[in-house]
């Protein structure tokens, strides 16, 4: 039996230099079941380029419009016919200090006002070399605290939250990266699984991989049933590696 199409959702992160080369990028990826996230100032263009891929946006601001210097907020993204949100990234987790506190008015906010929620959630290195028993731990941690504040039985929670698992040293910018092992992404996503549904009733929660995904692995995640999709860094970037990825999610 056929599963959910897998959704690959390109994270462009602060990439790549101009909008000339992002538009070019966009059009070559542009397929139905990829969402394109590229940096805020290219959003438009690139939303403009693309005619299958949907749009994402980075990062969001909790409130609507106002004196909050910086920020972007859901309205301005309703604009650009964003319709996905990466919240929670461990990047921004690292380098702007976000706590679980702030995310979880992010992804209230995001979910609240329509938008698709990627959150991202996954432990660091010296949590995982204590086991997967102490990662699931830090992992269920996580995600409560990010999804505080949203009712269990809001309908927009059960469409629009989707989970990224992100294992921080799985990213392959991070010093002495390395995939997850498949099976070890499974147990952990089915975990994930079963504690969105069972504790916020999400009929068929939606959870991703993330992690140096490549076009050389990408089937071994993929093919797994329980695993719904990918979150793509750097191999997004990447024109004609990014196009195999696509063409291997077409296969499940
Ligand atoms: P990566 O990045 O595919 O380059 O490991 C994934 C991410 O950080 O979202």
């Amino acid at each position: 039996m056929k599963m959910m199409p897998k959704l690959l959702v390109a994270n462009w992160k602060s990439n790549p230099h101009n909008v000339a080369s992002a538009i070019k990028l966009a059009k070559f990826l542009d397929k139905k079941g990829i969402v394109i996230a590229p940096p805020y100032p290219f959003l438009e263009q690139v939303g403009k380029a693309v005619k299958y891929a949907e749009l994402g946006a980075q990062d969001i601001f909790w409130e609507d419009v106002g004196p909050y210097t910086g920020e972007v907020s859901w309205r301005h993204l309703n604009n650009l016919k964003v319709k996905y949100v990466i919240i929670g990234h461990s990047e921004r987790r690292k380098y702007l200090n976000e706590t679980d506190e702030l995310i979880s008015k992010k992804v209230s906010a995001a979910i609240k006002n329509g938008l698709k929620v990627v959150l991202c959630i996954g432990e660091p290195a010296f949590i995982r070399k204590r086991g997967i028993k102490k990662a699931k731990e830090f992992v269920k941690k996580q995600l409560i605290r990010d999804l505080q504040g949203l009712h269990t039985t809001y309908n927009m929670l059960h469409t629009n939250l989707i989970i990224a698992y992100e294992p921080v040293w799985a990213i392959s910018t991070e010093k002495g990266s390395k995939p997850d092992r498949p099976e070890d992404t499974v147990e952990m996503i089915a975990f994930i699984k079963k504690l969105l549904h069972t504790t916020y009733h999400i009929p068929k929660p939606k959870v991703l991989y993330g992690g140096s995904v490549t076009a050389k692995n990408a089937k071994d995640f993929l093919q797994e049933d329980t695993i719904d999709g990918a979150l793509v860094g750097a191999a997004s970037l990447k024109a004609k590696e990014a196009k195999k990825i696509i063409n291997i999610a077409k296969d499940f």
